[in-house]
């Protein structure tokens, strides 16, 4: 069983949206998920309940995720995606403490890049591989992206973070899906929101295979925290 942490101390980066989209777009009957809410704001609860369907089925987290994930893999859950507060809290610490690998969403501000050093710091001293996902980026041109998001890459270099090479683009399609309790694929199969999410879910099982010794690092987006 895999855990995926989706960790930042900053509102708004775009922890439950991913959450969201991630999980629906990667829970099959024959791949179950979990998801576990563990910001007491609620937007992946609120999300899940307009989705209407319990699948993936949804556990809320106040203090600790443990047990919740003693269970799961005793009911042959596979992959467990835990959305959390914007803060270093109790349950955010421990949901890291209890994560495969933890992917920090950032959106491509110097406001935004300066409020992932404490969870990268967080990661490191629980030595958990993590990766940056620059989100809410403005859209490529042609093949370039946008000044914006080449300095945010060069800003997390000096980091020493590993930073996803792909972006999520700000998309409107995004929060439609999510205000409909779907995921990109669901909402439009064919459309470039969907195309994203494919390609981070596609990194981050490269990096999971890697971290569980059955790939190669290579191609690996995340760092093992040393
Ligand atoms: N890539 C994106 N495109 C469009 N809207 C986005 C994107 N990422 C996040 N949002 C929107 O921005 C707001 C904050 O995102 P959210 O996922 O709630 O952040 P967090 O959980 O980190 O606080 C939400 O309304 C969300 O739907
Ligand atoms: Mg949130």
């Amino acid at each position: 069983m895999n855990v995926i942490v989706f960790a930042s101390r900053k509102g708004g980066s775009g922890k439950s949206t991913l959450t969201a989209h991630l999980a629906a777009h990667v829970n099959k009957a024959s791949r179950p998920c979990l998801l576990i809410d563990a910001d007491p704001q609620g937007s992946l609860t609120l999300w899940h309940k307009l989705r209407g369907t319990n699948e993936p089925p949804l556990r809320t987290a106040t203090r600790s995720v443990g047990e919740i994930i003693a269970s799961a893999k005793r009911d042959g859950i596979e992959w467990v995606f835990i959305d959390t507060p914007p803060n270093l809290s109790a349950v955010v610490e421990d949901a890291i403490r209890n994560a495969t690998m933890v992917i920090i969403p950032a959106r491509p501000g110097v406001f935004d890049v300066n409020a992932v050093q404490d969870t990268i710091q967080t990661c490191r001293a629980n030595r958990k591989p993590y990766a940056i996902v620059l989100n809410g980026a403005p859209a490529l041109r042609g093949e370039g992206e946008s000044r914006i998001v080449t300095i945010a890459r060069d800003a997390l270099a000096k980091f020493k973070a590993p930073v996803w090479g792909g972006q999520i683009t700000n998309r409107a399609d995004l929060l439609m899906a999510l205000g409909e309790g779907q995921g990109a694929r669901e909402y439009a199969a064919e459309g470039r929101a969907a195309y994203e999410i494919n390609r981070l879910w596609a990194a981050i099982e490269r990096s999971v295979k890697a971290i569980r010794g059955a790939g190669s690092a290579g191609g690996a987006m995340h760092k093992q925290a040393a």
